[in-house]
């Protein structure tokens, strides 16, 4: 644990040298390189590290609002709170503790969040770091609510890339889309693959749970998996969006990214003494192993 603008962080590393941060402040993961020492994630050259803002970059957990879909502020207020340690993890199986590294972070609303959004819960996040450095993020919120409650979520993921034109996403041809650039309307993907060339802001729905992300010039591309989010939410400000960013380089968008696994289109309810688990796992997989198969 490390002291961050006042801020803990957690630092995973595996045996082979990749790492991973996360900090208590939104239980963001600020950082995640390969055993290389390369930066997986992207962060703004100009991001912002202090609480009350989610820092610009790394993986932002969106809840219990995606977007502006309710009442509260974007995204949800779960990304600018500060998370605990969580003493009460449950216990890593054997297999695991052997194969991976992890931290265990919890949210539960304070009285202001129960104001503005009047729902007891407690949110548990486990961050793990792979022996191959593979990051996997287990996400489980509760009711502890007397009443049922419904909420969107997303794993903000902000991905390093070379060049945003030369990136192509696959596994989300075919599918249908609400484009958030032209008030939600839904249209069909007809590319063979999700390219780039001016701003994109989508929520593809019901997608499979496995899509890949390759990027030519970089020497490795990702396969993003997910369980319990039907959605992927893409997007990439471009050249004017970026401007009116204040923790964004104007250029920046060239090297970053967001594909977020996602429950968007439709919210999840929980019953009183019910949970709801979402996974997110990341790999990087060099292109000469690509290549190999
Ligand atoms: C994306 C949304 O996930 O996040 C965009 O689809 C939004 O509409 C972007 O602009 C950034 O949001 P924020 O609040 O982090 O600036």
């Amino acid at each position: 644990v490390r002291d961050w603008n006042g801020v803990a962080q957690v630092v995973l590393r595996s045996p082979k040298g990749a790492s991973a941060r996360v900090s208590l402040h939104g239980g963001q993961v600020v950082s995640w390189r390969n055993d290389r020492g390369e930066d997986l994630l992207f962060t703004s050259s100009k991001a912002i590290f202090k609480p009350p803002n989610a820092m610009r970059g790394g993986i932002q957990m969106c809840f219990p609002q995606f977007g502006y879909s309710g009442t509260l502020e974007r995204h949800g207020f779960a990304r600018n709170r500060i998370w605990a340690l969580d003493d009460e993890h449950p216990p890593i199986n054997q297999n695991d503790s052997v194969s991976k590294v992890s931290v265990d972070l919890i949210l539960k609303p304070s009285e202001d969040d129960l104001k503005c959004w009047p729902h007891c819960f407690e949110f548990r996040l486990r961050v793990s770091l792979s022996k191959d450095g593979d990051l996997s993020l287990v996400s489980r919120i509760r009711n502890v609510n007397g009443k049922p409650f419904s909420f969107s979520f997303a794993y903000h993921t902000y991905l390093s890339v070379s060049d945003i034109s030369e990136v192509r996403i696959e596994g989300l041809e075919t599918l249908d889309y609400l484009d958030n650039l032209s008030h939600k309307e839904r249209f069909t993907e007809q590319g063979d693959a999700v390219t780039f060339e001016s701003e994109v802001d989508r929520v593809y729905v019901s997608s499979p749970n496995v899509v890949a992300v390759l990027d030519h010039e970089k020497k490795h591309s990702f396969v993003i998996r997910k369980e319990g989010l039907p959605d992927f939410v893409v997007w990439n400000p471009w050249e004017k969006k970026s401007k009116t960013m204040v923790d964004f380089g104007d250029e920046e968008y060239k090297q970053m990214l967001c594909v977020d696994a996602a429950a968007v289109e439709r919210e999840i309810t929980l019953k009183p003494g019910e949970e709801w688990t979402g996974k997110l796992e990341l790999s990087a997989v060099s292109s000469t192993n690509c290549s190999d198969h």
